[in-house]
């Protein structure tokens, strides 16, 4: 158990923020016990007589001489003490008794002892005091069981204002234990395990099945990096298969690590997108004739009907004449039979290539 028992002489939320990081888990019993205004009112009385009997020394008050020095200090705490009552008689806030108690569970002593001694250390940087309970430990303890009121009851008197600022109101969050992808298998570990301070994160991309992500930050600050670890993480679930449109060749050194297949696409020998080889269906031609209009409007060429009728006259054609279902047939084929203004040109072939699903070899 180790108690908070002194406050440093102001408070800020989250002022004890720093615990968060500590690389233990522990429990943080903060019990406050509510004092009704009279009653709030009665004790502030009573520690401001407290003081104000310090302020000057004992013979100097009983022979009334009023040479004898002043202590300063006791001084500011009777006006500190009467603030207080000033403020519980406003009523704008409580008045009560705050009890903080860390609790460390473990069954090594020794290591139980150096972290509680950690503990100590960080709550005392933070300017307050603490201390290790020893023969107030069963006190402290049943002190923080949710209920106990009577336990290890802590002077002094704290308001709700500086209470705000005091219990651990957030936490960090360590992330899942599981990947919350539904359509992954049951129970699948998160994508990869990291460090935020000294406190492990599990990281997932994962909110239910979405798991669009968006990074971003200055160049060389290793986006592609932890775009590649992450694609290697992902390699740890059970079949997983990764399909990666690189920019800049920043896979190459993972494909080729993990003997994977890098592909500059259109390049040469290597594979290419065929966006119309799937033409049996209606649904296909509608899509490819869709698709093929698409590109001839990001030409800048204004789409009329007669545009549209050749487009889909010469898609019917690929279909039932075999001819090899490529960009650069429909184009060919176009000019031939119809007759017409060329629609489709070289350069928007290559376009293509950057907007394809469909790879074939
Ligand atoms: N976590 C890291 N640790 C060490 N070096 C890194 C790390 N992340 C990136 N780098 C290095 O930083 C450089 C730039 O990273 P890169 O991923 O290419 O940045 P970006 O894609 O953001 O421009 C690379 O040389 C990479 O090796
Ligand atoms: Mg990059």
């Amino acid at each position: 158990m180790v108690a908070i028992d002194g406050f440093p002489g102001e408070s800020w939320p989250g002022i004890l923020n720093t615990t968060d990081s500590m690389p233990l888990s522990y429990r943080w019993s903060s019990r406050f016990m509510f004092l009704d205004p009279i009653e709030a009112r009665q004790k502030l009385e009573r520690t401001r007589k407290k003081w104000l009997q310090k302020v000057r020394p004992f013979m100097d008050q009983l022979f009334q001489t009023g040479s004898g020095a002043v202590d300063r200090d006791a001084a500011l705490m009777v006006s500190e003490a009467e603030d207080a009552i000033a403020e519980a008689n406003s009523q704008l806030v409580a008045y009560g008794y705050y009890t903080p108690v860390i609790v460390l569970f473990g069954d090594n002593d020794k290591k139980l002892r150096e972290q509680a001694e950690s503990v100590r250390r960080i709550v005392r940087a933070e300017g307050f005091g603490a201390r290790i309970e020893g023969l107030n430990a069963t006190e402290a303890y049943l002190g923080s069981l949710p209920g106990n009121w009577y336990a290890n009851i802590h002077e002094p008197l704290l308001n709700t204002r500086n209470l705000a600022d005091l219990i651990p109101l957030n936490a960090v969050w360590s992330g899942s234990r599981v990947c919350p992808c539904p359509f992954y298998p049951e129970n699948s570990p998160p994508l990869m395990q990291v460090v935020s301070g000294s406190t492990p994160f599990r990281l997932n991309l994962h909110s239910g099945d979405v798991g669009h992500t968006l990074v971003f930050g200055p160049t060389g600050s290793g986006k592609s990096t932890l775009l590649a670890l992450i694609a290697a993480q992902f390699r740890r679930y059970e079949n997983a298969q990764l399909f990666a449109f690189d920019k800049g060749k920043s896979m190459l050194p993972l494909a080729l690590g993990v003997g994977g297949d890098h592909y500059d696409v259109g390049a040469g020998e290597a594979p290419a997108f065929c966006p119309l080889s799937e033409l049996t269906s209606d649904s296909d031609r509608a899509w490819a004739a869709q698709w093929l209009e698409t590109l001839v409007v990001l030409q800048g060429v204004r789409v009329t009907p007669d545009h549209r009728n050749a487009i889909s006259r010469q898609l019917g054609l690929m279909t039932t004449s075999g001819a090899a279902r490529s960009p650069t047939s429909f184009r060919a084929c176009n000019c031939a039979k119809s007759r017409r203004r060329c629609i489709i040109t070289a350069s928007m072939v290559r376009w293509v290539i950057c907007s394809m699903p469909n790879v074939m070899n």
